[in-house]
């Protein structure tokens, strides 16, 4: 194994640890490096809820809660449960979630989204959005996935991909690998919590390829939406 790989395997392992150094400077410097869009992604994710109403629901690498909050804003979800790794993105969504007024409904705390640490057939839908990337085993946690939803229940997994147009994608990634690292690192006050993310991305199977993860994983009717040029992808899958 390479070193630059062998570091990123490392890191992977241990990036819930970088996210407690930048938790303070999270969700800002999310909302400025993706010029507010990632907003509208969380929104385009509550469309794909599944049907019914009183839906039980997981957030997996809930970080900061921004999704948590999303599915607490349904009004067809009845209970929230978040969970992450990273003790300081925990406690800030703890705060975010009193201050909107959703304790009542969504809870936040300290679980692993490879283990996925709740009961089998527990779940209605299971949302996970730019976590399993950085998992040290993102298809056991597909697995995991599957197993606690319901039958007919719903993974939500969104992920960055890369753009398939030349244009856009070149834009893209000078925007990525040059503009975002330097600024990223700069405004969390953290070495190098923005240098890998590229190639974190650059690395990880998308689009086509991870709707086949989710297959192996045993969903069906696994569908990839694009999101922005294909920036990001929302993957559905159903068990
Ligand atoms: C980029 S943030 C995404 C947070 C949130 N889902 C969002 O969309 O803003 C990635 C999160 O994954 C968490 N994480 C990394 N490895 C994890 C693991 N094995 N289990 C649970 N969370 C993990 C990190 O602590 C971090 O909060």
């Amino acid at each position: 194994m390479s070193e630059a790989s062998k570091t990123l395997k490392e890191r992977k392992n241990q990036s819930f640890k970088i996210f407690d150094d930048i938790a303070g400077t999270y969700d800002l410097l999310n909302r400025c490096l993706s010029l507010g869009i990632d907003v509208l992604w969380r929104k385009r994710m509550m469309k794909e809820l599944p049907s019914g109403d009183k839906l039980i629901a997981l957030d997996l690498a809930t970080g900061t809660g921004d999704v948590a909050l999303e599915l607490a804003a349904q009004e067809r979800v009845a209970k929230v449960q978040g969970l992450d790794l990273s003790t300081g993105m925990v406690e800030l969504g703890k705060k975010k979630i009193i201050k909107k007024g959703f304790a009542h409904k969504a809870e936040l705390g300290i679980g692993d989204g490879v283990a996925v640490p709740v009961a089998d057939q527990s779940q209605d839908v299971v949302t996970l959005s730019f976590g399993i990337r950085n998992f040290p085993d993102p298809e056991l946690s597909l697995r995991n996935i599957h197993r606690v939803l319901k039958p007919n229940g719903r993974a939500l997994v969104m992920e960055f991909g890369l753009p398939k147009n030349f244009l856009v994608r070149a834009v893209y990634l000078f925007y990525f690998r040059k503009l975002l690292p330097f600024v990223g690192n700069i405004i969390s006050g953290h070495g190098d919590a923005y240098t890998y993310l590229n190639k974190t991305v650059e690395d990880f199977p998308y689009d086509q390829a991870f709707v086949q993860w989710m297959k192996d994983a045993g969903f069906r009717n696994v569908r990839a939406v694009s999101l922005s040029f294909g920036i990001a992808f929302l993957y559905i899958g159903e068990k």
